[in-house]
């Protein structure tokens, strides 16, 4: 899975879908079955909030309101994670692009590892589902492993499956003001993509409002289906 014939570089994917649609969780699962990185730009910048750096301090209150970052900060730090990566590693990008600008922005990129974008996989899901979606996550403060009330529960109550840790968060976006923004900001600014990336041959839309073990299948065959079209 994963690999096209076309370069001995790492494949890059990116999963496009609006805020909830299950980018971040799909992530996790593929990374399991697959040799790749998972960069998730908005994990990047939480962490640069937390540890208050120059980018952090500057990207807050966008992130707090649901507004996107400018491309030009969300750049700036997928660069520096994406140098830390050998330069043939594969990537999922989760969260990036989100502007017509920023899929330009990679695409240079890329070509400077000798890299380009291999699959992108756009998961749909309704509103409805978006905000109960969001409105039941939480994740392990210690591990940043994701869990949700009612869908994907943590195993024993209140402690972590994966580390044992009994300490939780909720994002600070994660209510009803800012998730309308964030959806807005996904209808005008990040929706476009999916035909800027249709017409590339590079896309394929998923279900997403199914559960997440028969999504995670669904996106599996997808890539399957673009390695065999790109490759034929
Ligand atoms: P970011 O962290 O990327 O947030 P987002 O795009 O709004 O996406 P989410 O993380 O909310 O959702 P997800 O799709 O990953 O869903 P998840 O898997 O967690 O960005 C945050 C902010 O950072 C942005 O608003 C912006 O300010 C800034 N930013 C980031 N990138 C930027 C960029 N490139 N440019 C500019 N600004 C940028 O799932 C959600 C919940 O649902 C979980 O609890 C999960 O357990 C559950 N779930 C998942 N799948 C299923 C399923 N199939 N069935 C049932 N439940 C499910």
């Amino acid at each position: 899975m994963l690999k096209t014939n076309k370069s001995s570089q790492g494949p890059v994917l990116i999963l496009l879908g609006p805020p909830g649609a299950g980018k971040g969780t799909q992530a996790r699962y593929l990374v399991m079955h697959a040799n790749l990185y998972h960069l998730s730009t908005g994990d990047l910048l939480r962490h640069a909030v937390s540890k208050k750096t120059p980018a952090g301090i500057i990207a807050k209150k966008a992130m707090e309101n649901g507004d996107l970052v400018s491309d030009e900060l969300v750049l700036e730090i997928l660069s520096f994670r994406l140098s830390e990566i050998g330069e043939s590693g594969g990537v999922i990008l989760d969260g990036f692009p989100r502007t017509l600008t920023q899929a330009t922005m990679l695409d240079n990129l890329l070509a400077t590892r000798s890299q380009a974008v291999s699959f992108v996989i756009s998961l749909n899901v309704d509103d409805d589902q978006i905000i109960t979606r969001i409105s039941g996550r939480f994740s392990c403060a210690n591990c940043n492993t994701g869990y949700h009330d009612i869908f994907q529960p943590t195993e024993v109550n209140g402690v972590c499956d994966k580390c044992g840790s009994n300490n939780f968060v909720r994002r600070a976006d994660d209510n009803i003001d800012a998730i309308s923004t964030r959806l807005a900001a996904y209808n005008l600014e990040t929706a476009p993509l999916i035909s800027h990336y249709n017409a590339r041959g590079l896309l394929k839309s998923i279900d997403a409002s199914k559960n997440i073990e028969n999504v995670s299948k669904e996106i599996q065959s997808a890539i399957s289906e673009i390695t065999e079209a790109i490759t034929q």
